[in-house]
């Protein structure tokens, strides 16, 4: 029997608290595209995200609108879920925590923990962020104000229940050391040690009696779960960890790949292992921090009038375009930065010169040189073939390599190197010279060569453009998924009797970058 490997990545449940930007459609979007490089790898995926849906500022946001917080998270979690599929997202399922699944689970959970002596009841005085829902202590406060967001704080005191953090602090140190790859990038495993454990790690409070809208603790129904608790627990309740069935559990987890941006590093580095530990349970094999998208005067925000949303970029560019230009554009220890005319450019070069003309050049020389018909691998490449060969396998461990070490934006800059080269071997074997010269066998060898590299090409980008890959793969005539996967990727033998269409279809046309950066620009006032 043969046993597939299998593959869990999670996002993490986002705020309904107001439309999601771009910068919180990245998070998913890689996500996404991990799982869909897992699955050409033949491996049994699973990916899961949803919506948070506890806490003040839900609770707040409903009373602005005249609803229940109920049917204000209902009326979100819809939209979310709209949201992902016009990005063509691929998750298994949609975790809510205001779900019987999730709530049951949390209740049983805190009060394991309250058994087992982790959780104990105590005052909490601190410095209170209302849009954070988190407190801070004095030390931590920017010039007086929320080191995460820069806003107010207020002065709070209530009777609440702690997680005694500090009993798990060595435990944690030396879980980081022996386990390399659970933090990725690097650098952020020496912030955590350095900025929160090494100080002394305090206890985090657990519930709160200063809202309602929560996971009641069950022995004292006037406290609720503190929202951090209650969301960090989704990835395992959402496996039906903690209830009658929980197959999916005992095959996914742990996850394999969790992500989070920096702002929720804390969350996921410190108390998520703690809390697993906790349950005795395993812990995820890799958690992966990215940077924001940012533009160019700073964080995105409406009262800036610099906020774009995903679904005008994807109505007006379509799908692809995004998707591809977020990844390129995050790099693994900076912010990206998104500006109208960087999204112009990359659109305009990367999508249309490089990989448009490439598809459009090939197939219609296939089609006047040989009728359509893919000529026959020789089997014995000339010098100029063998070169091209010998690139492309090292562009295609690169990518993998840099893909595999999450350094996104750079594996994929390697298959632009790739585009780059194949249009450098037309260039160099000049295909309209060789017809002249009836030099057909060099012709045929060239024709191959390029048809091979774009369904290459179209394999390796399948994982975050899967529209533009399919339809590469479409009008160079591949249509067999034998062909289609990492298996069959780098050898140069495997297509036979492969006709490409008549007329090639332009993937990308060239934008008029003026006119385009100016509709952008509007797009961010509106
Ligand atoms: N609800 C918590 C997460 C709980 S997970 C158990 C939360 N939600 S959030 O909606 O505020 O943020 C969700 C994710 O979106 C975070 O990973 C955050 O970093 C990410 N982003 C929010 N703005 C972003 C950008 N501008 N750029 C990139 N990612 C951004 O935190």
């Amino acid at each position: 029997m043969i046993i597939l490997n299998k593959f869990y990545v999670t996002t993490p449940i986002y705020y309904p608290s107001g439309r999601f930007h771009i910068g919180t459609a990245y998070t998913t979007i890689l996500a996404d595209s991990m799982k869909r490089y897992h699955m050409l790898k033949g491996e049994d995926c699973y990916m899961l995200t949803g919506t948070d849906e506890h806490g003040q500022k839900i609770e707040e946001k409903a009373k602005e609108q005249g609803k229940t917080p109920q049917e204000y998270v209902d009326k979100m979690a819809e939209d979310a879920k709209k949201l992902w599929k016009t990005m063509k997202i691929d998750y298994n399922d949609f975790i809510r925590t205001t779900e019987k699944r999730h709530e049951e689970v949390v209740q049983k959970i805190f009060d394991k923990f309250m058994e087992q002596g982790d959780i104990y009841k105590g005052e909490y005085e601190g410095w209170y962020c209302v849009p954070c829902e988190s407190y801070f202590t004095e030390t931590q406060l920017v010039e007086g104000k929320c080191p995460d967001c820069g806003r107010e704080v207020k002065l709070m005191k209530e009777e609440a229940y702690f997680f005694n953090m500090k009993k798990y602090a060595d435990k944690l140190l030396k879980y980081y050391e022996e386990h390399p790859d659970f933090i990725k990038p690097d650098f952020r495993k020496n912030e955590m040690i350095n900025n929160f454990i090494k100080p002394g790690l305090e206890d985090l409070c657990v519930t709160r009696t200063s809202f309602d809208w929560g996971i009641k603790v069950l022995k004292d129904p006037k406290h609720v779960v503190y929202v951090w608790l209650d969301a960090l627990t989704n990835y395992i309740t959402a496996l039906g960890y903690g209830s009658d069935d929980d197959n999916l559990f005992k095959k996914y987890w742990p996850a394999d790949l969790q992500i989070v941006g920096k702002d929720i590093a804390r969350f996921h580095l410190i108390y998520w292992p703690i809390f697993l530990m906790a349950l005795d349970l395993p812990l995820p094999k890799t958690i992966l921090v990215h940077n924001w998208v940012t533009m160019k005067d700073g964080k995105m925000s409406k009262s800036k009038g610099n906020v774009i949303y995903p679904e005008d970029l994807v109505e007006k560019y379509g799908l692809d375009s995004v998707r591809y230009f977020l990844l390129r554009e995050m790099p693994t220890s900076q912010d990206a930065i998104f500006s109208p005319e960087s999204f112009i450019e990359r659109y305009n070069f990367d999508l249309c010169n490089d990989l448009s003309n490439l598809l459009n050049r090939t197939v219609s020389m296939v089609n006047k040189y040989f009728e359509g018909q893919v000529p026959k691998y020789n089997g014995t490449p000339n010098d100029v073939d063998k070169d091209l060969e010998e690139f492309t396998v090292k562009q295609i461990d690169l990518f993998d390599e840099k893909w595999n070490k999450y350094e996104i934006a750079n594996s994929i800059q390697e298959i632009w190197t790739l585009i780059s080269r194949t249009n450098k071997y037309i260039d160099e074997t000049m295909p309209w010279a060789l017809a002249k010269e009836e030099e057909k066998e060099k012709l045929s060898s060239v024709m191959y060569h390029l048809i091979e590299n774009l369904r290459k090409i179209a394999i390796l980008i399948k994982p975050f453009m899967s529209d533009t890959a399919d339809n590469i793969l479409r009008q160079i005539g591949i249509t067999d998924e034998k062909l289609i996967n990492f298996e069959t990727l780098k050898p140069y033998d495997k297509l036979q009797n492969i006709k490409v269409i008549e007329k090639g279809e332009p993937i990308f046309m060239r934008l008029n970058a003026e006119e385009e950066v100016e509709y952008i620009k509007n797009l961010m006032k509106k």
